[in-house]
């Protein structure tokens, strides 16, 4: 469904990515895990059209390595980036209704399927956003998110800075997406949750993918998480 062959990134005379290969199927929650600067985010932003890439960068079969952020999203890729980009000032329903797409009509999600899947968001639905706690408003930016109606998520290190308990739910959500044929592509430094619900699972070290396959073969290969993982 996404397919990256030998992609390259450049910010300015930078070369971040050198020769990014690998595939997300539907339905598949595929892990980029990576220390620090290994360019994970680099890799999203090139699929999203946010930093000039080179290479080959499919989606459904469609050529999408020069279309901007807005036509990636359009075509269903939903992005959630790094920093939690709410809108403070705007309640937790507001926000919901900044990530509906127009001129769709059949959207897969409502707001009561957020509200089911986050009671919490519920409850504090007109309450402004930017009261939330970390973990609510990293909930509240994938709903946004998939508000857009996306048949793949790409999700930057959503666990950064959560309460163990709270990681646990963020991956117990990811898992329910899958269920409802979502693909996740699912950023990470720690192995956590990642391990849990990952049908594949990518390296990147130095820009390149090091490794490319399931929990298991991770768990048991410990060089690689010696080398690229472990700090
Ligand atoms: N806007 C930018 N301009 C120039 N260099 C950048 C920029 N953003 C990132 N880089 C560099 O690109 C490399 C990869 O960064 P990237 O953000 O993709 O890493 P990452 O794996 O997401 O790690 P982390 O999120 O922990 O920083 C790093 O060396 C980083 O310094
Ligand atoms: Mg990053």
């Amino acid at each position: 469904m996404l397919k990256l062959q030998d992609v390259h990134a450049y910010y300015g005379k930078s070369h971040v990515l050198h020769g990014v290969s690998f595939d997300v199927g539907p339905g598949e929650i595929v892990a980029l895990l990576g220390r620090n600067g290994s360019g994970r985010s680099t890799t999203a932003k090139a699929i999203m059209g946010l930093v000039h890439a080179e290479g080959t960068l499919r989606w459904k079969d469609k050529d999408i390595l020069r279309s901007k952020a807005y036509e990636v999203a359009h075509l269903g890729i939903g992005y959630v980036p790094e920093n939690r980009d709410i809108f403070p000032k705007l309640t937790v329903h507001q926000n919901l209704m900044l990530g509906q797409k127009s001129g769709k009509k059949q959207a897969r999600w409502s707001f009561e399927d957020m509200y089911t899947m986050f009671p919490r968001l519920k409850e504090r639905q007109h309450t402004e956003a930017g009261v939330l706690s970390g973990g609510e408003q990293q909930m509240l930016t994938l709903c946004r998110t998939l508000m857009g109606d996306p048949d793949l998520i790409i999700i930057d290190e959503p666990t950064e800075g959560l309460a163990p308990k709270i990681v646990e739910l963020v991956g117990e959500y990811l898992k329910r997406l899958k269920d409802r044929g979502i693909s996740v592509l699912l950023i990470e430094q720690k192995l956590t949750i990642a391990m849990q619900i990952s049908d594949r699972v990518l390296v990147m070290g130095h820009g390149s993918i090091v490794f490319d396959g399931t929990p298991d073969s991770l768990r048991a290969d410990a060089a690689t998480r010696k080398e690229w993982l472990e700090v």
